[in-house]
């Protein structure tokens, strides 16, 4: 079976779980990066990506260089944005058709996940969503959230046979 993990992630923690999430599970990986984004800082990051949220924005996506109809298992990442997903996986979704693939989804937040993960079933509605994991504060827990990453991993292998 072939797997792939699939984020984004704006600061970081996302990104260092599904870099564990990968190596655990021995996934390929795919990070989502919008073209020429800019790494805003402190409020001003809160009222762009605010604003980008509420206004369900698609930004275009840097080319991505792998055949995701290979893959059997997708696991998807993104960091919690205003309550949901991050637009950056609004255009990813909308631009590739995911179809008929077993789905693993997690997120990370700082302790409000909001409707994040159902809303991203939402959005993947042709697919088997098999298993969702929230994260919270990576960054102050970073063990922490290391080892729940790959005791959730283990549980994903047994669980399914992977
Ligand atoms: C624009 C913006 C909006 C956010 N909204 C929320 C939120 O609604 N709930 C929450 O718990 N954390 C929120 N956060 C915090 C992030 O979800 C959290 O720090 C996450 O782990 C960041 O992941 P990353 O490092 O991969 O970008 C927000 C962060 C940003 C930049």
């Amino acid at each position: 079976m072939k797997k792939l993990v699939i984020y984004y992630s704006f600061e970081g923690n996302t990104k260092l779980l599904s870099q564990i999430i990968a190596q655990n599970l021995d996934a390929d990986i795919l990070e989502i990066n919008p073209k020429d984004e800019v790494k805003r800082k402190g409020f001003m990051k809160y009222l762009w990506g605010g604003k980008s949220v509420f206004m369900k924005e698609k930004p275009e996506l840097e080319p991505i260089s792998i055949d995701i109809d290979e893959y059997d298992l997708l696991i998807i990442g993104t960091p919690v944005w205003a309550g949901t997903f991050t637009p950056a996986l609004r255009t990813f979704f909308d631009k590739y058709d995911i179809k008929n693939k077993k789905i693993f989804l997690f997120c990370t937040h700082n302790g409000g996940p909001g409707k994040t993960l159902e809303n991203m079933k939402s959005e993947l509605d042709m697919n088997n969503v098999i298993g969702v994991k929230d994260f919270v504060n990576v960054s102050k827990n970073i063990e922490v959230n290391k080892n729940i990453a790959e005791k959730w991993v283990e549980e994903i292998k047994y669980k399914h046979n992977i």
